[in-house]
C-alpha cells in the first residue's frame, strides 16, 4: 500500500484546500501532524528517527503527543508512547528545515514517512509548521567552544558510563573526577540519581521517561561540552538508540563511551542502595535487568570489569583514555 492509501486506511483523509498551497512552500523544521505508527517497537517521543518528505530525509523526533485517535476516530486519548498500528496527532521536530506543503493543500507533497533500518515505521500528514520554529533563531556567539576549552588548557568530551544499577557508575566516576580535579582540569559530573532530584524530577522509570531522562542529560552534556569541561554522566542509560543521540549531539571524538559490566548478580550482592531487595519482593516495577531491559552497547570505546578491578584501577584507565585522545 503507499503512504496515502495507508494515510487513508487510518480515516486520514484530507478535502483539498489549494488555496493553502499559494505561494512556494515555506521550510520549516517543527510541524503538528497526524501520523500512524508501524514500527516494530513502540514510538518514544525524543527518540531520534529519519524522516522522508519528497526525496529529501533528515533526523526526527516526536517532541509530544497531543492525543492518540482512539478506534473509532473521533476520541482523543492521553499517550505517552505509540505502538504498531496506533494513529495520533503528534508535534514533531526535524534536524534540518525542509521545504513542505500542509497535507491538505496538496496530499501528494504534504505526506510523509519515517524509516528506521531502511523500513517504514511510520507513515503521516503535515498539518502546519509551528509558530515557535519561525519565531526562534540560532543567535551568533562571539566566544566558541575551542576558546572556551584552550582557555581551561584541555579539549571538552563527555565520558559517558553505562550500566547497570549497582555495576559502579558512580563510584567510578567520583574517583575519574578526583584525579582530574587533583591535575587541575575543569570537569562536571552528571549522576542519575543526583539529577532526577532537579531538572529531571519528573522522571519515572517507564522506557518513555527513561528516553527522556536521557535525551535532557544529552544535551545539557552537550552544553557543559561547548563550555569547555570534561562532562562525566552515569546513567543507567538502558537503551541503544538514546546513547546514539548522545553521541550524535557532539563532535566526532568527543565521546567516549565506557560500558561498566558487572554481572547482574554480582550488583544484586553488593546492592548498595537496597532496591534489587526491593525489585526481588516486587516492591518495585520497571526495574533495570528484571522487568526493564539494558541494551549491552555494541561497540563502546571501553569496557570495564567492575568485578575484577578496583575502582582506582579502572579509573586510570579512563584517564589514560583521555590522554590517549589528547583531552588532557
Ligand atoms: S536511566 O535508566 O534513566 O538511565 P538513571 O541512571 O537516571 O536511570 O537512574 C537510575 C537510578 O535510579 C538507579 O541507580 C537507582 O538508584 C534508581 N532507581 C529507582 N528505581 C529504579 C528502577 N526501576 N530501575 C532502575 N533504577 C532505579
Amino acid at each position: 500500500m503507499d503512504t496515502l492509501s495507508r494515510l487513508a486506511a487510518a480515516g486520514i483523509v484530507s478535502p483539498r484546500d489549494p488555496a493553502a498551497a499559494a505561494g512556494s512552500p515555506p521550510d520549516s523544521d517543527q510541524f503538528a501532524a497526524h501520523l500512524v505508527w508501524c514500527g516494530p517497537a513502540p514510538l518514544m517521543p525524543g527518540r531520534p528517527y529519519v524522516f522522508r518528505l519528497g526525496g529529501l530525509s533528515t533526523g526526527v523526533q516526536v517532541t509530544h503527543i497531543k492525543y492518540r485517535i482512539g478506534p473509532g476516530g473521533g476520541e482523543h486519548l492521553a499517550a505517552t508512547r505509540l505502538s504498531a498500528g496506533e494513529a495520533a496527532v503528534v508535534n514533531i521536530a526535524l534536524d534540518r528545515p525542509l521545504p513542505f506543503v500542509p497535507f491538505a493543500a496538496d496530499p501528494e507533497r504534504g505526506a510523509f514517512t519515517m524509516v528506521e533500518g531502511g523500513k517504514d515505521i511510520a507513515v503521516g500528514a503535515i498539518d502546519f509548521a509551528l509558530r515557535r520554529a519561525d519565531n526562534v533563531h540560532w543567535q551568533a556567539l562571539a566566544v566558541d567552544k575551542r576558546s572556551r576549552a584552550a582557555l581551561k588548557g584541555q579539549r571538552g568530551c563527555v565520558v559517558w558510563l553505562t550500566g547497570l544499577s549497582g555495576s559502579g557508575k558512580s563510584t567510578l566516576a567520583n574517583h575519574v573526577e578526583r584525579r582530574l580535579l587533583a591535575e587541575g582540569r575543569h570537569t562536571y559530573l552528571l549522576d542519575g540519581d543526583n539529577v532526577r532530584h532537579g531538572l529531571n524530577k519528573d522522571l519515572g522509570f517507564t522506557d518513555e521517561a527513561r528516553v527522556e531522562n536521557i535525551r535532557r542529560i544529552a544535551e545539557v552534556a552537550k552544553l557543559f561540552v561547548d563550555a569547555g569541561l570534561i562532562v562525566l554522566t552515569a546513567f543507567i542509560s538502558p537503551f541503544r538508540a538514546e546513547r546514539r543521540l548522545a553521541r550524535d549531539l557532539v563532535e566526532d571524538g568527543e565521546f567516549v563511551e565506557i560500558f561498566v559490566h558487572a554481572p547482574i548478580e554480582e550488583c544484586e550482592r553488593r546492592d548498595p542502595k537496597g532496591l534489587y531487595k526491593k525489585a526481588r519482593e516486587g516492591k518495585i516495577k520497571n526495574f533495570t535487568g528484571f522487568d526493564s531491559p539494558y541494551e549491552v552497547p555494541e561497540s563502546p570505546e571501553l569496557v570495564l570489569d567492575t568485578a575484577a578491578e578496583s575502582p582506582e584501577v579502572l579509573a586510570e584507565r579512563i584517564v589514560e583514555e583521555l590522554r590517549r585522545r589528547r583531552v588532557v
